[in-house]
């Protein structure tokens, strides 16, 4: 069963504990959070403190995004705030594989976010200690970008890695993901679809989330 995870970037801030309460009514699988620090991307968004809101709103696996340098420093922080799945970019520190065990370690679930441009093949030392990988389908940052045509090729390559190695790695994809085209990227093997403006600038979120699961079957 394919999930959908609303990324409440997208969200309104002022009211989000209603935001995310409406998505989980509404059918979502898990809650994306992205957290930005305005050194490894070019916005800066929110952090712990927020997580730990989040996990009170919510009994969804909280599915954290990491464009922060550094990120080893808060690992434990975001697992005590709530996170279940910690999701981290190669380039955002020089000890990949330190990190990713130290977020098995904390309990949560591990996972390695490749921008657009980040070769596959930096997962090839690390194919053990990881649980999902995140695709960029656009360059992070910003919600609403357009998805890059090129990274269906990129999800296809993966998704081949994944099944030549017999494994449970989870494949999850992040930017500019919608109704229209969710159905074409189900069909390429991914697991878990993040969207954020296709749900919170919808003006119903059941509807859409139901039209992006109905979309992949
Ligand atoms: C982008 C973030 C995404 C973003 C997706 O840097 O990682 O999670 O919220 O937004 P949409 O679905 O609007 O492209
Ligand atoms: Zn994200």
């Amino acid at each position: 069963m394919k999930k959908i995870a609303p990324s409440i970037l997208s969200a309104d801030f002022s009211k989000l504990g209603e935001e995310i309460a409406a998505v989980e009514k509404g059918g979502a699988d898990w809650i994306h959070v992205d957290v930005m620090d305005g050194h490894f991307v070019p916005n800066i968004t929110i952090g712990p403190p927020v997580v730990k809101s989040v996990r009170k709103a919510t009994k969804l696996p909280l599915d954290v995004h990491l464009m922060i340098e550094n990120p080893e420093l808060y690992i434990p922080e975001f697992r005590k705030a709530g996170a279940d799945y910690i999701s981290i970019h190669p380039e955002s520190t020089p000890h990949l594989q330190r990190a990713l065990a130290m977020i098995r370690e904390s309990g949560a679930k591990a996972s390695v976010a490749l921008n657009p441009a980040t070769p596959l093949f930096v997962l090839d030392h690390v194919w053990d200690d990881i649980d999902m990988i995140l695709i960029m389908t656009v360059n992070p940052g910003f919600g609403g970008q357009k998805f890059i045509p090129e990274m269906k090729n990129k999800i296809q390559s993966l998704k081949k890695k994944i099944e030549r190695a017999n494994s449970k790695i989870l494949l999850e994809i992040d930017g500019g993901v919608n109704v229209e085209n969710v159905g074409e990227l189900a069909a390429l093997g991914v697991d878990v679809f993040v969207a954020g403006s296709a749900i919170f600038e919808s003006k119903n979120y059941q509807q859409t989330i139901s039209a992006m699961k109905n979309n992949c079957k």
